[in-house]
């Protein structure tokens, strides 16, 4: 079957959907670190995002956080809604690491005294910048009230993720979220878009602080597909593991 390809990324391919207004996320085993300066390939990545990325939105749809996910089509691919993608990464923070650490000297693992949002320009020519929600507002990238609501979602669902991995010994460290506008007869919504992965968490073992992310990757720890493997087992959607084993987290005492 031939379709129209919109746009190639470095973790998925865009191509066109079976209706208007839809699109099929096709989800690569391409794995990139420090603004593509670093490439690989992690085997089954794709397979374990799609599947990670669907049950995330579908648990986050079940509490009325608006997202793009319609549904999954096959091992590597899912039907979304277009959006007119925000152009910023809005990334909420609960432990230090990553940039956060760097930038400011906090030593990684410090717990947060409360979370953190920010945002950084989608603009890979600049790394990605960090910007101010006076930038953002200034330059129109997003207005005030989107801002707002961008916010508001993306604590929301840091509530929600930070009990749902804890439920399943994982600590949610931090993550990025993308959010899309959608327009439905001339009135706009904002949603939640792109995938919520372990491409896009810090997700560390509750006991043993282990990484099961993509730092495995971006620090070559070693391990990687398995610490793929292990978050989605956890969330209780590992492909291999049949029907039996695939109807939500096991708990971990
Ligand atoms: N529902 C959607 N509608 C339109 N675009 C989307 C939607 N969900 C995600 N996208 C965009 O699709 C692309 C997904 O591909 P991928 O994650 O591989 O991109 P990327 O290499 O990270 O590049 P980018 O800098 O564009 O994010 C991203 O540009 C993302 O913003
Ligand atoms: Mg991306």
């Amino acid at each position: 079957m031939r379709r129209k390809r919109i746009y190639e990324g470095k973790a998925k391919v865009l191509f066109e959907g079976p209706e208007p207004g839809t699109l099929v996320q096709y989800f690569k085993d391409d794995a990139t670190a420090f603004n593509n300066q670093k490439k690989g390939t992690i085997t089954g990545k794709g397979v374990l995002n799609n599947r990670i990325s669907e049950y995330l939105m579908m648990r986050l749809e079940s509490i009325g956080v608006p997202t793009h996910f319609v549904r999954r089509l096959n091992m590597r691919e899912q039907l979304v809604r277009e959006v007119e993608i925000i152009p910023l990464e809005v990334v909420v923070r609960n432990v230090a690491a990553g940039s956060l650490s760097k930038r400011l000297g906090i030593e990684e693992g410090t717990a947060l005294p409360r979370s953190i949002v920010e945002y950084y320009l989608k603009n890979d020519a600049l790394g990605d910048p960090l910007v101010t929600e006076e930038h953002i507002t200034c330059f129109n990238w997003a207005g005030p009230q989107d801002l707002d609501e961008m916010m508001q979602m993306a604590l929301r669902v840091n509530d929600f993720l930070t009990g749902l991995f804890l439920g399943v010994g994982i600590k949610l460290v931090d993550f990025k979220l993308e959010f899309g506008r959608l327009w439905e007869e001339d009135q706009m919504r904002i949603v939640l878009a792109d995938e919520i992965s372990p491409d896009s968490c810090r997700l560390w073992d509750i006991k043993t602080n282990e990484k099961l992310d993509k730092d495995r990757f971006r620090r070559d720890l070693g391990k990687v597909e398995e610490a793929y493997q292990e978050i989605a087992r956890r969330l209780g959607v590992l492909p291999e593991a049949g029907p039996l084993d695939m109807q939500g987290p096991k708990v971990m005492q």
